[in-house]
Order: C-alpha cells, then structure tokens, then sequence
C-alpha cells in the first residue's frame, strides 16, 4: 500500500486522490537552509487529499489551516481552485512535518506530471507564502523522493541526492512531546538569521552537525550502530547547547530515551521548540522501549515512498 502516492483517478467524476508521507529526520538538523547535507526518510504516516476542480479553494479537514497552504501552492502551480478533503495521521506540531505532507500531496494530485524535485522546491514556496516562516528543502524533499527501506542524503546546497540503504536491525522510534507549535509563532526565522550571520554559537552547531552527517551516513554503510547512537546525542547536544532549540521537557525525554534499553541515541527531531524526539532502537527491543518510556506515546515507524518516488 506504500505507492498510492500518485494521483489517481477517483470514480466519482474529475477528481483525484492522492497521499504523501510524514518524515522523520534522522541527522542535519537546521542545515538545511545554509546549504548543508541533511538525512530524513518519509515513514508510513500518511496526509491523503481527495480533490475536485471547484470555483474557489476549499479545504475539508480535521485539522485547521490548510487552507492558506492550498491557496499558496495554487499560486505557485498556477492551478485553478480546487475542493480538498485531507485526512492524516501525520498530526500537525508533532514534529513528522504535517505541512510538507500536506502540501506533497496536493501537489502529486494537481501535478502528477512533475519531476519530484520540481514538487518539492514548489511546496517550499508555497510554505515560504502561506506562513512567512523560512523552511528548508528538506521536509519537501523527503515527502516527495524519499524511498522505503531507505534514508534520503540530500545535498541542500546542490539538490543533489541518492537513497542510503536503512538497515534492518534499526527501529525508528518517534515521541511527541506533547508541545504543540505552529513554526510561524517559534524562533525559527530568528535563529535561521543568526546562523546565516555568523553567530558563533550558531555556527558551531552547523559545522558540527554537517560533519556528524557525513559520519553518520558512513556509520550506516558500515552498520556501526553504536556509532549511530553517539552521532544522535552529540546532536541533541549541539542543538540544546549552540542552537538552542530545546526545550527542557524534551531535554527530559531524551534523556528517558537515552537510558532506556534497546536504545542506541535519541535526540530532538525537526525545527525543535517542542515538537518530538527520534530514537533509533535495536530491532526486538521495542517493548523494552517502550515499557522503560513511562507515561509517553512511542509511535514506531518504518521508512516508506514519497509521493514522487518512482
Ligand atoms: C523544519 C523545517 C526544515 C528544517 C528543520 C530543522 O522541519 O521545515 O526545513 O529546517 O525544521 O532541521
């Protein structure tokens, strides 16, 4: 069921159906607006969207605000209004990038026709329209090309990227903080800012963090996984200390996560200020997780297509 992410046709007239996925980001965090490398996959949580030729935009959902999104994306497809149902279990503010998801799927149901690159520097747009916040290409690229049984490598600086193979014996593992947040109301656009000025501090978790990419990608081909797990929690560090994009709630998390058994590495995941944690888990160790994480929801993900994985 992982490729109906494609447009089809829906039986009841000129409509279409289409899906996208959430993602998780597995390392490169706030690089991926400086042109750095970044390394998510799109996980089988879903946003799908039915939609109609309509005479003004409309969105049907159980979730609020995809309307300026729609809007936005229509300007940037130059595609005329459409009547939208969403249905998702990629929960808006949880970190898995609800929007992206979002906006993927309305794009392969309006353009099935683009080139997933095309797609996803489109839905970056349309983001950049309908919220004023300063995205990256990530959350888009993963949505679009992201590849089951895979990581996506995603040069942000050269759009250059290729599927890195994601082992069996890895669990992803994601905890919603509970901390909801609109990006638009964070400091998003602010710490965007002070990296792209040079802040020290700033620029000390970005340097950082593009080299734990690259070793991380190595630590995969070389199925170190402790390696894995070490390259995780210099990153929580990096972005709890130099980025400041913490929140002492999730800092307790991911320590929770850290000591729990089965565990390999955790960290905050996504913009941050709230939002979830990624943990990466030894197969056959989820339950142990899971009874160690007292109190919290762990949802278990596996890696799935994007909407213009072909
Ligand atoms: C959000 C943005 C991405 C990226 C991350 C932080 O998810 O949409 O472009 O900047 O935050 O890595």
């Amino acid at each position: 069921m992982c490729s109906a992410s494609s447009a089809e046709p829906d039986h009841a007239g000129a409509g279409w159906s289409a899906r996208a996925p959430g993602r998780v980001n597995l390392i490169g965090e706030h690089v991926d607006y400086l042109g750095g490398p970044v390394l998510p996959a799109a996980v089988d949580r879903f946003t799908s969207v039915r939609g109609r030729p309509a005479e003004a935009w409309s969105v049907v959902s159980e979730v609020p605000g995809g309307l300026a999104y729609a809007v936005a994306l229509g300007e940037e497809l130059g595609a005329h209004p459409h009547a939208l149902a969403v249905s998702s279990d990629v929960l808006p503010g949880s970190g898995l990038a609800s929007s992206a998801a979002l906006l993927v799927a309305v794009t392969a149901g309006l353009r099935p026709d683009l080139d997933g690159v095309e797609a996803a520097l489109a839905c970056q747009r349309a983001e950049h329209r309908a919220t004023g916040v300063q995205v990256g290409v990530m959350d888009q690229f993963a949505a679009a090309l992201g590849r089951r049984g895979h990581a996506l490598l995603l040069d942000c600086g050269t759009l250059e990227h290729r599927p890195v193979p994601f082992p069996d014996e890895l669990v992803i593992a994601v905890i919603d903080s509970g901390v909801r947040r609109s990006l638009a109301d964070t400091p998003y656009n602010q710490r965007r800012r002070e990296a792209e000025s040079g802040m020290a501090k700033r620029r000390r978790h970005v340097d950082s963090e593009i080299a734990r990419v690259y070793e991380f990608v190595a630590a995969l081909e070389a199925a170190r996984l402790d390696r894995l797990g070490e390259l995780l929690r210099a990153s929580h560090r990096s972005l709890r200390d130099d980025f400041e994009v913490s929140t002492p709630g999730v800092d307790a998390l991911v320590e929770q996560a850290w000591a729990a058994p089965g565990c390999l590495g955790a960290r905050i995941m996504g913009a941050g200020f709230g939002g979830s944690i990624l943990a990466l888990l030894e197969a056959g160790a989820e339950a142990r997780f899971a009874a160690a994480m007292v109190g919290v929801a762990v949802l278990l993900c596996r890696t799935a297509d994007g909407a213009f994985a072909r």
